[in-house]
């Protein structure tokens, strides 16, 4: 299961004969579908060389933190903004002590101390060293700060000795990667999402539709899914993979839409409504295909049922969140959204940026609900889902 799709994980390898280890820990990690950037001190590089470590993961190794290049490009900031995860594995009794003094002498440290993602630790050292007090003390105080840690394991050691000490198995440590991601914010929670465009129909071979790609409904699904909900997309025709976890319901029109997601609300505690409904459709479907004949047609459209606001004034209503699309005005337009249509939240995103919104990779989006708003600047959809994701968990109990 590909738990950490879509992750960044900046991978540190420090110097200890486990390094060697981190070429197969690489592959798990992206297994589970995680981007994998790697930082190599100067002591790992003595073990293993950058080269296989860049081939594997795809990326350029960092091993300098002043480096006029880097800083151009992925330097030590970017590269702890970059992260969704630190990961030090293998982490030596060394560079451990030098996270419990916070030091930032080299690159790595300097991530670590300049990143806000959560840091895991996988310790890898002789059995001595890590019996020692020193250690013992320096793992009580990176844990009691929220630091991470997987292994070690115990065993025969490269140095002879048996005992506590040895790196974790890559796939022990790349599921203890992917544990972190598990939030069980909306455990055993229910969760519809409506995500992509519908198909109005003319004729048998023609349609009205929009450019919605699903991408930010499927990211939102793989969120509630992450996040330990039973979730559900209604989607309209999207050329994407269902994520893991996700029941899929596909429809065409927006009719279909609304009879698939009130049919859905007798299980449904939270309905999310992502997709770009139609408002309107051709009055009438053609049964035969329509044939060219004068210079101009005139198209007689009706109103669409409005979905979600069916849903906000269903008896029992779930906890009922609406998008708000808009090209100008939008903070006010999805203000007056949100009452009129009776929501408990809405995401407003700005769609006259090509690079935000339809079809893109990326979006930003302020969340308004009664008690409050949250700005989420420009980031992949699958980072605003996760956060679209917190907020609903934080302010649906
Ligand atoms: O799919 P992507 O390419 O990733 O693009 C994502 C997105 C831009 C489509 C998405 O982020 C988004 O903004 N979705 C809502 C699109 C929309 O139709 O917005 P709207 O402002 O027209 O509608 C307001 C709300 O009413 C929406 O929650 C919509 O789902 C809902 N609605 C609208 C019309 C209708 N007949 N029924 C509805 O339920």
């Amino acid at each position: 299961m590909a738990h950490l799709f879509n992750r960044n994980v900046l991978l540190g390898v420090t110097g200890g004969i486990a390094a060697y280890k981190s070429a197969e820990l690489i592959r798990q990690l992206q297994e589970q579908g995680a981007n994998v950037r790697v930082i190599m001190t100067q002591g790992a590089m003595e073990f293993i060389t950058p080269l296989t470590l860049q081939a594997l993961s795809g990326n350029p190794v960092h091993t300098q933190l002043l480096d006029a290049e880097a800083e151009q490009g992925m330097g030590h900031i970017e590269l702890a903004r970059w992260a969704d995860l630190l990961l030090i594995a293998p982490a030596t009794a060394d560079v451990l002590a030098r996270l419990v003094a916070g030091r930032a002498d080299d690159l790595l440290t300097t991530a670590a101390l300049a990143t806000a993602a959560p840091l895991l630790v996988a310790p890898a050292m002789n059995q001595q060293m890590w019996l020692d007090p020193a250690t013992t003390d320096n793992i009580a105080t990176l844990s009691r700060r929220g630091v991470h840690l997987v292994g070690p394991a115990s065993g025969e050691q490269a140095c002879g000795d048996i005992g506590p000490g040895r790196m974790e198995q890559p796939a022990v440590i790349a599921a203890a990667a992917a544990s972190l991601f598990q939030s069980g914010l909306l455990a055993g929670k229910r969760v519809v999402i409506t995500a992509g465009p519908t198909r109005e129909a003319l004729d048998p071979v023609r349609y009205i539709s929009n450019h919605s790609s699903g991408k930010m409904g499927y990211a939102l699904a793989r969120a509630a899914a992450e996040a330990g909900a039973h979730t559900t997309v209604v989607s309209g025709p999207v050329a994407l993979t269902v994520p893991d976890k996700v029941r899929h319901l596909p429809v065409e029109s927006a009719n279909e839409m609304l009879d698939q997601s009130l049919a859905l609300l007798k299980e449904c505690d939270i309905f999310i409504a992502c997709a770009a409904v139609a408002d309107y459709r051709p009055a009438t479907m053609e049964q035969q295909k329509i044939k060219k004949g004068p210079e101009q047609v005139t198209l007689q459209l009706v109103r669409n049922p409005d979905i979600v606001t069916a849903v906000a004034e269903s008896e029992n209503r779930p906890f009922t969140v609406g998008f708000a699309a808009e090209t100008n005005e939008v903070l006010s337009y999805a203000r007056d959204k949100m009452q009129r249509k009776g929501l408990d939240m809405i995401v407003a995103n700005d769609v006259s940026d090509p690079s935000i919104g339809f079809n893109s990779e990326h979006n930003a989006a302020t969340v308004l609900w009664s008690g409050g708003e949250q700005a989420l600047p420009r980031a992949s959809k699958d980072s605003i889902a996760r956060h679209i994701i917190e907020l609903i968990a934080k302010i649906q109990r």
